[in-house]
């Protein structure tokens, strides 16, 4: 069966997949959370999401249900679960084909109604794995647009954006705007102006043949797409530079790029109304990419 649903430790189909109403992750988004995809059936980057699972629970104080290594094995018992043919899908881009999208998520747990975390007991331990449903192949050669929306990032101090926690709100008000300007992704400005990050991606830019991202401090959440890339980057000689960008400097960079797990590297060609560099994805973004495609695929058999 294609999706198959771990519910601490219980292997169930989506719709016996049941939380209680007092669970916290549902009141308050007292959760914390990772998406993982595979690469070749195998999941990509597994450590490192699970070592960010690790620093959002601990960042507000709440103690998983089971730790790494536990999850690891029930990612991996979850994904056995899930195997199958998928229905045909002819506008996937080929490295999606197949592939699986694993949501882990860790809540507080339940306990009598009120804010105080002391309330929780029993936390919930959750494994998704479903069909990866990536951007399409026309994305990836096309590019897309990112709308710049109104909902500002919250700044490091505030609720700590940087921790992958459940409180999404904002981020699900900033995708409703980006969908009505007819953009894919939404980009948060902080509250000086400068670019952060996208509401489920980190933002690349290409300038004079350097890349740069803004820096960890502006309080973004540290991507793990966005770890590979710089790695490669640097590898590659391209020089990197972690540094805050308004939004014009990213339309007059040469190219722009978003990252996430679904998506990995997407070339953006339109920021809001405006045609950023040439107006097509370019070259150091496709490079980028074949090298990710490469090492992905090598994670895959090795
Ligand atoms: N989101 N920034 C934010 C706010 C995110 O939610 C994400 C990921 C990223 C990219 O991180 P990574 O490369 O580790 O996927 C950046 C996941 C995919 C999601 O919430 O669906």
């Amino acid at each position: 069966m294609p999706t198959v649903v771990n519910l601490d430790g219980a292997l169930v189909p989506p719709a016996r997949a049941l939380v209680s109403v007092f669970d916290r992750g549902f009141l308050y988004g007292d959760s914390v959370y990772e998406v993982v995809r595979t690469c070749g059936g195998r999941p990509f980057e597994l450590a490192a999401h699970l070592v960010r699972l690790g620093r959002s629970a601990a960042r507000i104080g709440l103690s998983p249900r089971w730790d790494a290594q536990r999850t690891a094995a029930e990612v991996e018992r979850t994904l056995e679960a899930a195997g199958g043919e998928d229905p045909p899908d002819p506008e996937a881009a080929p490295w999606n084909v197949a592939e699986r999208y694993v949501r882990v998520i860790m809540t507080r747990g339940a306990g009598e109604l009120g804010l105080d975390p002391a309330l929780a007991v029993d936390p919930r331990a959750i494994v998704i794995v479903t069909p990866l449903h990536g951007p399409p192949a026309r994305a990836y050669r096309e590019g897309v647009k990112l709308a710049i929306v109104g909902v500002r990032h919250a700044p490091p101090g505030a609720t700590d954006p940087s921790a992958k926690t459940g409180a999404r709100v904002d981020y699900v008000l900033a995708v409703r705007d980006a969908r009505a300007a007819g953009a894919h992704e939404a980009l948060l400005l902080d509250a000086r102006g400068f670019a952060t990050e996208g509401a489920s991606s980190n933002v690349f830019a290409v300038r004079g043949g350097r890349l740069a991202t803004p820096p960890l401090a502006a309080g973004i959440l540290e991507g793990v797409t966005r770890g590979v890339v710089l790695g490669l980057a640097r590898q590659m000689g391209i020089p990197v530079e972690e540094t805050s960008l308004r939004p014009e400097e990213l339309e007059a960079a040469e190219e722009v790029f978003i990252t996430s797990t679904v998506r990995e590297i997407l070339p953006v060609v339109r920021l809001g109304d405006r045609r950023v560099g040439a107006g097509r994805p370019g070259a150091v973004t496709a490079r980028l990419h074949e090298a990710f495609r490469r090492r992905a695929s090598g994670a895959a058999v090795g």
